[in-house]
């Protein structure tokens, strides 16, 4: 017989992955049945015939919001990727104007440069050659890619974290602070126009602590940004492996709970329910445990500029792996729909961005890394070939 207790930590869960913004968190353990949503990462490294689709292997396993995934490549003759998006893999109510989705493009590129160059290719990326669709994305390309042989190219010592990098949702241990070394190693990994800051201090954790939680709750109370992420959570493994992309809930116990009907898309919906508050009380532990922060801002709201902050950010989540240090971002507060536009101009002014933007806003601490998150094998990604 279940508990009422194990019942309630489960629901728990998975209320806390409601507000987890452009994110989701994994809470429970996976299981082996959750082995063929997580092979991509076993799979990049092996060889597919092509350079390109090798590097691509490596590329789809970038940090994306809510894990969505929402590129596809054209290889085009037998040097140039055309990265194009599926539309409908965008998250319209927390990420109105497609910012995010696009610093996930970032993201990829970044990691599909290093991998490229890792094979003796110069990956020459040109970002929207048709031109910047505004004020949404449109079926026009991401990126067009070139990759051009290089043997004299320098290969990036951040690529050997690739496999191990995570974004970890967790609470951190808050017995163990982040010193300043470790803040400006992780800062010290940018490229191009980006700025890269953060924090260790505890009076300013703090003050950030109270906005981020101000930022999540917005998102969590407001019905429409709280039920795009109901509506992508894959509750139980049959659900993460069929659509291997979205919040993953996996774990047996979950799959058992969904069954009997403890845990529905209905029920964690539910606003004033155990698992609606269960799920604001474990956010909170985890909001609060954050060690310091770390930020990416821009001088001008463009694409080119999403772009770029997707780059660094992963550079700074994979510098932070390298230390061992753990990274979750918080995007609630950094959101353009309606209901937040006062925090978000509270937190653009703490951190100097009242004139350009902050991309990316990120807690540090200690834990233990949780499993990898599941990705679409990269031949799925593949438009006509
Ligand atoms: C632009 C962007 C925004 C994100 N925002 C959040 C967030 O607010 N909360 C969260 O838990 N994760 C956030 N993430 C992390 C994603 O959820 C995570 O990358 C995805 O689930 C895949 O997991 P992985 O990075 O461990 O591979 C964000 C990632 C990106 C690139």
């Amino acid at each position: 017989m279940i508990s009422r207790r194990a019942i309630l930590t489960t629901a728990g869960a998975s209320a806390v992955v409601l507000g987890a913004g452009a994110g989701g968190a994994a809470i429970y353990a996976h299981g082996p049945g959750l082995a063929k949503a997580r092979a991509p990462w076993s799979e990049a490294g092996k060889s597919f015939g092509d350079p390109r689709i090798d590097a691509l292997a490596y590329a789809i396993l970038a940090p994306n919001p809510h894990n969505r995934q929402p590129w596809m490549f054209e290889l085009i003759g037998d040097d140039q990727i055309d990265v194009h998006i599926d539309l409908d893999k965008r998250l319209p109510h927390t990420d109105p104007f497609d910012r995010q989705i696009t610093i996930g493009f970032g993201c990829m590129l970044e990691l599909l440069r290093m991998a490229a160059a890792e094979k003796g290719f110069r990956a020459e990326i040109i970002p929207f050659p048709d031109g910047e669709p505004q004020p949404r994305l449109s079926s026009s390309r991401i990126a067009q890619v070139t990759f051009l042989p290089d043997d004299r190219l320098a290969r990036d010592p951040l690529f050997e974290s690739v496999l191990t990098r995570r974004s970890t949702k967790e609470p951190y241990d808050r017995a163990r602070p982040v010193d300043d070394t470790a803040l400006g190693q992780v800062l010290s990994v940018g490229i191009g126009s980006a700025t890269l800051d953060g924090t260790t201090d505890p009076d300013r954790v703090k003050d950030l602590i109270n906005l981020a939680w101000l930022g999540w709750m917005i998102e969590y109370e407001t019905d429409i940004t709280r039920k795009e992420s109901i509506d992508l959570m894959r509750i139980g493994n049959r659900q993460v492996v069929k659509n291997p992309d979205g919040i993953d809930m996996g774990g047996v116990q979950m799959g058992l709970f969904k069954m009997t009907g403890i845990v529905s898309h209905e029920g964690l919906n539910e606003k004033g329910s155990q698992a609606y508050n269960i799920g604001i009380d474990m956010y909170r532990e985890i909001i609060d445990s954050a060690m310091g922060f770390a930020w990416i801002k821009a001088d001008e709201n463009t694409r080119l500029s999403q772009i770029d902050a997707g780059r660094n950010w992963v550079r700074v989540n994979l510098a932070a792996q390298q230390i061992g240090l753990c990274i979750h971002p918080l995007s609630q507060i950094l959101q353009e729909f309606p209901e937040m536009r006062e925090p978000y101009q509270a937190i653009h002014t703490k951190l100097g961005a009242e004139i350009g933007v902050v991309h990316m806003l990120g807690r540090l601490g200690y834990t233990k890394y949780p499993a990898a998150s599941p990705r679409w094998p990269v031949e799925s990604k593949l438009i006509n070939s």
